[in-house]
C-alpha cells in the first residue's frame, strides 16, 4: 500500500491530523495499535482550549462539541482560608470548552468514517523504516500477515510508550524529564458536579480537582502516593477523601454515588528534542508530556497537530519545505510554554513528601499573589485557555 501521510497512534492527535490532511486531498493511512474501544474507554482529558476548539471546527467535527460542550470562564482554587475565583473572561475576555477526549475521539472517528478515511487497527509490531531518507515505510502485522505502507512522510502520534521517538537515534535526541512522587487518583461518577465550573484544591492532606464532563457526569481527582493502584480505594473511601480536602461548603452538598471508572494517572514532565528527524515528525505525547494540572496534554498535542498540518498543507500545495523544516522549532516553543504552566500548577497546588514549613509557606503566598494581584490572575488565564499558536 502507499499513502501520503502515513500517521502512527489513532489517538486523538492521529485522527485530527488525519482528518485536516484528508479534507485537504492529502491521503493517509492511519496505524493504531489497540481496538476502538479500548481506545474510547480511556477517560482521560476534560477541557479544551479555545485554539483546540477552532481546530476540531476546522476539521469539521465541531458540530456536537458546540451543542453539548460546556463553556466555562474560569475556575477556582482553594486553601484552608477559602474559594477564590479566576475569571478567565474577566482578564482575558475568553473561555474554554469542559467537553471529553472521549467524545472529541467519538467525533473524530464518525468523521473520519464518513469520508472513508483508512483507519487500520489492530496493528500489531508497527515500525519504522529509512526516515532519515525520501523514501521511508511503515511495516506492521495484522490478522497474522505482515503488511508495508509506503509514504513520503511519517507522523508519531503513538503516545508517550510508542515506537516512533525511539526511532529517532540517541545520539540525535535530547530528553528532558520530571516525575513527581505522587499520582492522581481519578473517578468518574454519574452524579452532579460539584460547583459549576473546576475546583483545584491545595489542601494539606493532598490536593483536589472537581471536574466534570457534563450536567450528570462528574469526574473528581484526589493526589495519592506514587503506586497507588486503583483497587486500594474503595468508593466511600475515595469520596471522603475528597470532601476532606474540598472546600467545606462544596463538600457539605456534593452529591456522591457509585464510580464507573476509578484509574490512577502518574505524574510526569517530559520533553523530546527535537520532535523531526528526518521524515518523521512526533506529535503529541510521543514528544512529551505534562503533569495534569491545568489540563494542558490534550491541547498541546493539538497544538502540534496545528503546526504539522499547516506544514504539509505548504509542501503539498505550493512545494514549500519552510514550515516544514522549522516544525520542531515551533512546537517545541509553545510545548515549553505549557509545560512551565503546568509544573507551575503543579508545583503550587500538591504536597511533596519532603514538604518543609518553608515549602507550604511558599505554596500559600503564590496562592495569596493570584487572589490580590491582577496581573498573576491574568498570567494565569492567559496561559489557562490556551497560549497562542
Ligand atoms: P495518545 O492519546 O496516547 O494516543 C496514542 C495512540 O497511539 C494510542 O491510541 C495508542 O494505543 C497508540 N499506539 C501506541 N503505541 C503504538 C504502536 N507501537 N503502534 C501503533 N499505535 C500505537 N490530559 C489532560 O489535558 N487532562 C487530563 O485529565 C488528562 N488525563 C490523563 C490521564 C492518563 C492516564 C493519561 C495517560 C493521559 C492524560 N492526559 C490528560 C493527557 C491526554 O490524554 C493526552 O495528552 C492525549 O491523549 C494525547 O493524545 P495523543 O493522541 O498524542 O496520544
Ligand atoms: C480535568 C483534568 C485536568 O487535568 C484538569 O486540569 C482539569 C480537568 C478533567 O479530567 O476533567
Amino acid at each position: 500500500m502507499r499513502t501520503q501521510v502515513a500517521i502512527i497512534g489513532g489517538g486523538p492527535s492521529g485522527l485530527l491530523l488525519s482528518q485536516l490532511l484528508n479534507r485537504e486531498g492529502i491521503a493517509t493511512v492511519v496505524l493504531e495499535r489497540r481496538s476502538r474501544a479500548h481506545v474510547l474507554s480511556r477517560i482521560r482529558a476534560g477541557v479544551l482550549e479555545r485554539g483546540s476548539a477552532a481546530l476540531l471546527r476546522h476539521a469539521g467535527v465541531g458540530g456536537r462539541m458546540d451543542a453539548e460542550g460546556l463553556p466555562h470562564d474560569g475556575c477556582y482554587l482553594s486553601t484552608v482560608q477559602g474559594m477564590f475565583h479566576v475569571s478567565f473572561r474577566d482578564m482575558v475576555n475568553a473561555q474554554v470548552l469542559v467537553y471529553g477526549q472521549t467524545e472529541v475521539t467519538k467525533d473524530l472517528y464518525a468523521a473520519q468514517d464518513a469520508i472513508g478515511a483508512t483507519l487500520i487497527d489492530g496493528a500489531e509490531d508497527v515500525a519504522l523504516h529509512e526516515v532519515d531518507g525520501a523514501n521511508p515505510y511503515v511495516t506492521y502485522r495484522k490478522d497474522g500477515e505482515q503488511r508495508r505502507v509506503a509514504c513520503d512522510v511519517i507522523a508519531g502520534c503513538d503516545g508517550f510508550h510508542g515506537i516512533s521517538r525511539q526511532t529517532i537515534p540517541a545520539s540525535v535526541r535530547h530528553e528532558f524529564e520530571r516525575v513527581y512522587p505522587f499520582g492522581w487518583l481519578g473517578v468518574l461518577s454519574e452524579t452532579a458536579p460539584a460547583a459549576h465550573e473546576l475546583v483545584y484544591a491545595n489542601h494539606p492532606r493532598g490536593f483536589a480537582l472537581a471536574s466534570m464532563r457534563n450536567a450528570r457526569l462528574s469526574r473528581y481527582y484526589i493526589q495519592v502516593p506514587e503506586g497507588t493502584r486503583p483497587e486500594q480505594w474503595s468508593d466511600a473511601a475515595f469520596w471522603d477523601e475528597l470532601r476532606r480536602r474540598l472546600p467545606p461548603e462544596l463538600a457539605e452538598s456534593m452529591e456522591t454515588g457509585p464510580s464507573i471508572e476509578k484509574s490512577v494517572a502518574p505524574l510526569r514532565s517530559f520533553v523530546c528534542e527535537p520532535m523531526r528527524h528526518g521524515r518523521l515528525f512526533l506529535v503529541g505525547d510521543a514528544a512529551h508530556i505534562v503533569p495534569p494540572t491545568g489540563a494542558k496534554g490534550l491541547n498541546l498535542a493539538f497544538g502540534d497537530v496545528h503546526y504539522l498540518f499547516e506544514a504539509l498543507r505548504r509542501w503539498y500545495r505550493d512545494a514549500d519545505a519552510e514550515a516544514l523544516d522549522t516544525y520542531s522549532d515551533r512546537a517545541l516553543a509553545r510545548v515549553w510554554g505549557a509545560m512551565r504552566f503546568s509544573w507551575w500548577m503543579t508545583n503550587m497546588l500538591h504536597r511533596f513528601p519532603e514538604q518543609s514549613d518553608f515549602d507550604q509557606r511558599m505554596q500559600e503566598s503564590e496562592l495569596r499573589q493570584l487572589v490580590t494581584v491582577p496581573s498573576a490572575r491574568t498570567t494565569m488565564a492567559l496561559n489557562y485557555v490556551g497560549l497562542p499558536y
